[in-house]
């Protein structure tokens, strides 16, 4: 639509990089699956036959067979909600959804109440953040009812956020409504929160008194740590040690490690910088490769490090995986280098079979990359800090995908293959500054905007959501896998060689296409069972609850492509219903989902509603004309992102 086209984006740097910026020759992962699977038009015939042979047919395409799961049944017993639009969200039958925390709760007891016409940034920084993303929970003493919500604020809506403002980021307005005062709330509003919660009578409760309650955001002093700190390409006239950064940007999605910290992913960190550097300058190739330069906020107007031209090393301090301890509300969140730059989604992981810590990291961009880390050192479960250091020193793999259903993990490790100063790396620092450009010339495989990854612990299994790309052409598919302009994306299923998680190889196949079934010409392959109800397009966050099974959290379904919001699926992911997906619950209008989190017990599940009530397009949105005025529905209120608490009435697991 025009409006994308036009729009420089707040909002739209989800769906940012509109050509894709990887200039490299690799494959994207449509050229691969087109090649590995040309027989395609085998499939043709009815839909419904075509879409069970392509979900059956690629699992038996699988090197690897599945884990005995043959014969299993239907795993999910909900009943599923009927998709589509409206004001509100909606949770499937017997399951009640709790408003927990919005946008401007005080989270302190000396916090002031949420007033959007008085707002301050002082106000802010006490206050729960805006647009929720990631959402993990962290156990007291092992407890389901009693823990810490680590919670990401990602971005900021200013038309939303803000009374007669309208949005800022339209090049022909070019922010000129934006205050310093505005930018300053705005800053306070990203981040993220660390709260102490509480299950009291049925009802969970933010303990507002709590002594691990904190706000982090665009402004909290923050360490570079791994081997990219200290490097003259970190260092700014604010740091000449090239380790201290103040604030973290975009943190989209996350992960939370097996000794209790949390882990917080900037991703699309190049909408907050202002500025051009000449084209022959050192770092000109580096921001390229990462879309500086097409602000989607104000921020460069008032401060000189959000302008690359004043303080051109700055933007290398964004695009890293932050680490948090949230049981030490004063602990200084660490930036990890040694986990590479690039516009993270998450970093959900999993322990390998000899005690590594492996995390799997998807880089948010239309032809960007799948990558994992592996821990040099191995995990102590019974010494917490021990592990304090252990993101710090390991090896950074990039994924490629080949044509026959196997995969090799590249390792991003300076001095090997074409990694070397004639290439522009002159240490271990380069690459992971440039981890794009690295992993372009080790040849991995393009992929369409991988998202959040998760690994099964059930199976071993790993889940790569690939949630669009509308820019792949036609040339880089096959006639029998129609999906160029892929506008509903795909997961990728992998497993790891032997089952272990530190492997550098592993077999994978598409574990679903989606989109509408009943549409031939998108080719979804979810399974015959799937109802009108059942399928989902364009897959972001994910979560694997302690019974292995999968959810799935939307984010771009909107009333006018699909006549159904976003929001949260269960997919079957083994035995006879594999390819099965049903709806158990929706977002209101304008909104994306996010979280979603289980506790350890799956009785308590949760969820972030995000940007409610913003414009879908060709439709105009503003405080004073949301879409919705979602969850409070006051006139005088303008619709608030949450997080929500999703419990079964009479109590009993998510099922
Ligand atoms: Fe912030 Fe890629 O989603
Ligand atoms: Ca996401
Ligand atoms: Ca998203």
């Amino acid at each position: 639509m025009n409006e994308h086209e036009i729009r420089l984006r707040a909002s739209d740097l989800e769906d940012s990089g509109d050509k894709g910026i990887n200039p490299s020759q690799n494959l994207t992962m449509g050229e691969v699956i087109a090649a590995r699977f040309n027989r395609r038009d085998l499939l043709k015939g009815s839909l419904a036959v075509a879409a069970i042979s392509a979900t059956v047919g690629n699992r038996a395409l699988a090197a690897n067979p599945p884990v005995a799961t043959k014969g299993r049944g239907a795993s999910f017993n909900f009943k599923e909600i009927e998709a589509g639009v409206d004001h509100t969200h909606h949770v499937a039958e017997g399951y009640d959804a709790q408003i927990l925390l919005r946008w401007g709760d005080p989270i302190f007891p000396d916090a002031p109440e949420f007033d959007p016409a008085a707002q301050s940034a002082e106000k802010q920084r006490r206050q729960f953040g805006y647009n929720s993303d990631f959402v993990g929970y962290i156990p007291l003493n092992g407890s389901s009812d009693h823990g810490l919500l680590v919670v990401n604020h990602e971005y900021t809506n200013e038309e939303l956020m803000f009374p007669g403002v309208g949005v800022q980021d339209m090049k022909d307005v070019n922010f000129a409504g934006m205050t310093k005062d505005l930018v300053d709330i705005e800053m306070a509003a990203h981040g993220g929160a660390v709260v102490e919660i509480k299950r009291q009578n049925g009802k969970w409760q933010l303990v507002k008194d709590s002594k691990y309650n904190r706000r982090i955001t665009a402004e909290t002093p923050i360490e570079i740590t791994g081997p990219a700190a200290g490097h003259d390409r970190m260092k700014t006239t604010a740091d000449a040690s090239g380790r201290k950064v103040n604030g973290m940007v975009n943190n989209c999605a996350g992960g939370v490690t097996p000794w209790g910290t949390w882990l917080s992913c900037e991703e699309n960190f190049n909408g907050y910088f202002w500025g051009k550097l000449a084209d022959d300058h050192a770092e000109a190739k580096n921001y390229k490769r990462y879309g500086i330069g097409s602000p989607a906020y104000a921020w460069g107007k008032f401060y000189d490090r959000f302008d690359i031209v004043k303080e051109p090393n700055e933007a290398n301090r964004f695009g890293w995986v932050v680490e948090i301890d949230p049981f030490d509300a004063n602990a200084v969140p660490k930036k990890r280098t040694a986990l590479g730059r690039t516009k993270h989604e998450g970093a959900a992981g999993i322990v390998s079979r000899d005690g590594h810590y492996v995390m799997y990291l998807g880089d948010d961009e239309r032809f960007d990359y799948v990558y994992k880390f592996v821990t040099a050192g191995k995990v102590d479960p019974a010494n917490r800090a021990a592990n304090f250091n252990l993101l710090d020193s390991g090896v950074l793999y990039v994924a490629k995908y080949n044509a026959d259903g196997t995969g090799t993990w590249l390792p991003l490790v300076h001095g090997q293959g074409p990694l070397t100063e004639a290439n522009g790396f002159k240490s271990q620092a380069d690459v992971l500054i440039e981890t794009r450009r690295a992993a372009d010339l080790l040849g991995a495989t393009k992929m369409d905007r991988p998202e959040d990854i998760e690994a099964n612990p059930a199976t071993n299994r790993v889940y790569v959501m690939l949630t669009n790309n509308t820019r792949r052409k036609d040339d880089q598919v096959d006639a029998a896998n129609p999906r160029a302009n892929n506008a509903f994306g795909h997961i990728v299923e992998m497993l790891p060689e032997g089952g272990d998680h530190a492997a550098k190889a592993f077999t994978w196949e598409v574990l679903v296409k989606c989109g509408d079934p009943s549409v031939a010409s998108v080719g979804a392959t979810f399974s015959s069972e799937t109802t009108k109800n059942g399928w989902f397009g364009m897959p972001d966050n994910c979560a694997v609850d302690s019974q292995g099974r999968l959810w799935i959290a939307t984010d771009g379904n909107n009333a006018k492509a699909t006549g159904r919001a976003d929001g949260l699926w269960a997919l079957e992911t083994e035995g006879e219903m594999r390819g099965t997906s049903k709806h158990f619950f929706r977002v209101p209008a304008g909104a994306e989902m996010c979280g979603p989190f289980f506790t350890p017990n799956d009785e308590t599940l949760f969820l972030a509603v995000q940007h409610p009530g913003e414009a879908e397009e060709g439709a105009p949105a503003s405080y004073d004309k949301p879409a919705t005025r979602w969850p409070d529905f006051k006139d005088n209120l303008p619709p608030r992102p949450s997080v929500l608490v999703v419990t079964k009435q009479g109590g009993g697991k998510i099922a």
